[in-house]
């Protein structure tokens, strides 16, 4: 029987006050900046320019804000200038926190781990479910993980708990365990990158032990009422990834263990980047990134023939996503190229009660009181996708503007 949730929420409604899940977390609107990593960090300590830009965000009418990519333990990051969770970022975290909350809003905090996919040089353990040739930290020296043993996923899990524990202290509102896009629990969730043979890996029950583990030890130690989010694939996006009925399990799963609200995404970072963002390759500006002469030439040479381009089409992962939302009743955010307010309708109508914005929200943090007081009835961001270039140079931003 089809588990339609009922729907309350319309672009009319959505500027209004609602609960997030069952946590009790009001939001003052159906609304949420989607974690885009904002590269404001000084030797991977927060600066100031990431407060303002989520407070930015929050006045631009977001219920919740969500910092992207904070690393559960310095192993955990990309490449070493990332923030990882420690003292010395709470410490700016706190301060974040604070000046979102005076302008009403709420703000989370994506909880992730790399895996494989690092050119963390800094890594003192380059670790993964299976041992998996890493093509995107090769010339780093990172070359093949290690698949971790019983001791190394228990810290992990334990590094993610403690990591949601900290920021539930210092007044972040939520969090959310990045479960997709191709990162540690996601090189888990799918069968390209878990090797496993033991209770790990297989079927879609076993693969998902470990990512279902994680979400319950973080949701155990923070306790009931504070709200646990995770982001999740729809599909990775390559043959014979993790599918749409994986994530339709996965998801089941997940409300039962009382997970507050799914973030639906897709594609995997190292194998299909584009598949979750579509529109144009930025290779220009991903070449002139690249941190060697060596990365330079392999990103010139072999880019265009292995990094696939997706159309752009407004509300792309919609058609997913409903199949997503007859399977459960737990709240399901929308996430993949929003674009106008009849788009959002649409969402709305097919029974997501949120709404989340990542390019909309970079290239104008207006956008959304604009379209509210008819301004403008679209965003005016081309999917140019300079943002991810610039994110690794100064701090995210649009380059239109
Ligand atoms: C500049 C940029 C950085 C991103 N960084 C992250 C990230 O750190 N974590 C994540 O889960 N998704 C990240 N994303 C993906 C977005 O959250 C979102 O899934 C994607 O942009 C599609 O939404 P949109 O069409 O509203 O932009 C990023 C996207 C952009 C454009």
């Amino acid at each position: 029987m089809s588990k339609v949730k009922p729907i309350s929420a319309s672009f009319h409604t959505a500027f209004t006050e609602t609960n997030l899940g069952h946590s009790g977390l009001r939001l003052n609107s159906s609304f949420v900046k989607a974690a885009t990593y904002e590269g404001m960090v000084d030797n991977g300590i927060p600066n100031k320019n990431l407060i303002d830009h989520h407070v930015s965000m929050v006045k631009g009418g977001v219920g919740m804000t969500t910092v992207a990519y904070g690393a559960v333990s310095s192993d955990g990051r990309t490449f070493k200038e990332q923030m990882s969770i420690n003292e010395a970022s709470l410490e700016v975290l706190k301060e974040l926190a604070e000046k979102v909350h005076g302008e009403g809003g709420k703000v989370s905090m994506q909880l992730t781990h790399c895996g494989y996919f690092s050119k963390n040089k800094a890594s003192k353990s380059f670790m993964a479910p299976s041992r998996i040739f890493n093509a995107y930290g090769f010339l780093s020296g990172l070359v093949f993980s290690k698949a971790m043993n019983e001791e190394e996923l228990e810290r992990v899990a334990l590094d993610f708990a403690n990591s949601a524990r900290a920021l539930q202290e210092i007044g972040f509102d939520a969090v959310e365990i990045h479960l997709g896009h191709g990162y540690l629990l996601s090189q888990f969730l799918s069968p390209l990158t878990n090797k496993r043979k033991d209770r790990y890996g297989g079927s879609i029950n076993n693969r998902s032990r470990y990512p279902l583990y994680v979400v319950d030890k973080v949701i155990k130690t923070v306790g009931p009422d504070f709200p646990v989010l995770v982001k999740l694939n729809l599909d990775d996006g390559i043959k014979g990834g993790f599918s749409l009925t994986d994530c339709i399990f996965v998801s089941k799963k997940l409300e039962e263990i009382g997970c507050t609200a799914i973030v639906l995404s897709g594609g995997f970072t190292s194998k299909s980047p584009f598949y979750l963002l579509r529109g144009k390759v930025p290779f220009k500006g991903m070449i002139k990134n690249a941190s060697s002469v060596a990365e330079k030439l392999t990103m010139g040479i072999l880019g265009p023939a292995i990094i696939r381009k997706y159309h752009f089409k407004e509300n792309f992962f919609l058609d997913k996503a409903i199949q997503v939302r007859k399977e459960v009743t737990l709240d399901l955010i929308y996430l993949g190229g929003v674009d106008s307010k009849i788009g959002m309708e649409n969402i709305f109508s097919k029974g997501f009660n949120f709404i989340a914005l990542a390019r909309p929200l970079i290239h104008d943090p207006e956008f959304l009181l604009k379209i509210k007081d008819g301004i403008i009835d679209k965003s005016g961001c081309n999917r140019c996708n300079e943002c991810i270039v610039e994110m690794d140079r100064k701090g995210v931003k649009c380059v239109l503007n």
